[in-house]
């Protein structure tokens, strides 16, 4: 038989316990009970609507019928019933589904299930791709090596000695407390990816042909054309009898290849401490054809001149060959070419995007354009 609020008589602590018992036991019955979600609902309508649900009977009946004396404790059991009961309903759920889930939580199987968008290569990471990609047709092979770099690497090894002038260039971003050690030993975010020669040559004797994608770290403040994190590639070949010409021959295919087989390419000199001769390459504007002007206006990307810097370049300096010596790398026997270029610039260039710091802000709208 259905349950029903039964009236009370004497509303004395022990027959209203009993009568309390009985209704969860039943509320508890009809709670296993329910098969359906219309029975559900109906369940809870029954137990806790607001007009005639029982709560609201035992509320009345039960506590607002009490005689004054008695009021106190009816309050207190009543209230300790409403608790359970509304424990019950809401754990109530059609037979068969998981405790717990609502109907509103149940899986509708007909719907189409959520969609999670593929991503895409970030712009500097696909340049850096494409142009590694660029030497691996030549037969170099990918080396990497750490961001937090010593200053052995970083400089010393590169002929960089202590107290140079030319580190100055480099603005360095060196980690805290480092300074009880050897100045070799100390710390730093390397500031470009020409560490990765040396820690190469150290463990692959000659012949080699490498290059480095990676990213660097420079105490600039960001703007359109800096940012603190960078990335660069790095290149290094070196065998015997080595010239100047392999190297103008392999960076002019491989500008070709990289920016169309139409681009030229010019050698000027330069400086770096880890390369005697030095030079800078520039290749002809790509963008206006190396003409300077864009129909009636001037080209900005080349700054009118139809040249654009891309990269640095000359021959191992012997004194970075001295520190490999013990490796195969006697600066009489072998020679070589290192290179190295900005990724993020020359993805600007190539995407014709005008602030590097989109490349970094995460900004999916700008991203997507790539996708
Ligand atoms: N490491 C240089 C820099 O970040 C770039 C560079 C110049 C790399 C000449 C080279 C090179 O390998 O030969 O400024």
């Amino acid at each position: 038989m259905e349950y029903s609020v039964s009236k009370l008589t004497g509303h004395s602590a022990a027959e209203l316990e009993r009568a309390a018992a009985e209704c969860v036991r039943a509320c508890a019955d009809e709670a296993t009970a329910v098969r359906s979600d219309s029975e559900l609902k109906a369940f809870r309508d029954r137990w806790v609507g607001r007009k005639n649900g029982i709560l609201t009977q035992i509320n009345d009946l039960w506590l607002k019928g009490a005689p004054k004396d008695a009021k106190r404790e009816a309050g207190i059991r009543v209230n300790e019933l409403k608790t359970r009961i509304q424990g019950l309903v809401e754990g109530a759920h059609v037979a068969g589904d998981d405790p717990g889930s609502t109907a509103a939580e149940r899986v509708d199987i007909s719907l189409p299930g959520v969609r999670r968008p593929i991503g895409a290569e970030h712009p500097v990471i696909k340049t850096m791709h494409e142009m590694v990609a660029v030497f691996q047709k030549l037969g170099y092979s990918v080396a990497d090596g750490p961001v937090v770099e010593t200053d052995y690497y970083n400089f010393e090894a590169l002929n960089f000695p202590p107290n140079h002038p030319a580190r100055d260039t480099q603005d360095t971003l060196f980690i805290a407390g480092q300074q009880e050690k050897p100045q070799r030993e100390r710390l730093l975010l390397r500031t470009h990816t020409s560490p990765v020669q040396i820690r190469t040559m150290e463990k692959m004797r000659p012949p080699i042909r490498i290059v480095i994608p990676g990213t660097v770290h420079r105490n600039d403040p960001p703007d359109a054309s800096h940012s603190p994190m960078f990335h660069q590639i790095e290149g290094l070949a070196v065998d015997t009898n080595i010239t100047f010409g392999d190297l103008k021959g392999t960076l002019d295919h491989a500008m070709k290849e990289f920016f169309g087989s139409s681009v030229k390419t010019s050698f000027r000199p330069s400086f770096f401490p880890f390369t005697e001769p030095s030079a800078e390459m520039f290749v002809s504007c790509f963008i206006c054809g190396g003409s300077g002007r864009r129909g009636a206006d001037p080209c900005r990307p080349c700054k009118q001149t139809g040249w654009i810097e891309i990269l640095g370049c000359g021959m191992v300096d012997p004194n970075v060959f001295e520190g490999v010596k013990h490796n195969g790398y006697d600066p009489k026997r072998v020679s070589g070419f290192p290179f190295g270029m900005g990724a993020d610039r020359i993805a600007l260039l190539k995407y014709g995007v005008d602030d590097l710091q989109l490349f970094f802000q995460g900004d999916v709208r700008f991203l997507q354009q790539w996708a």
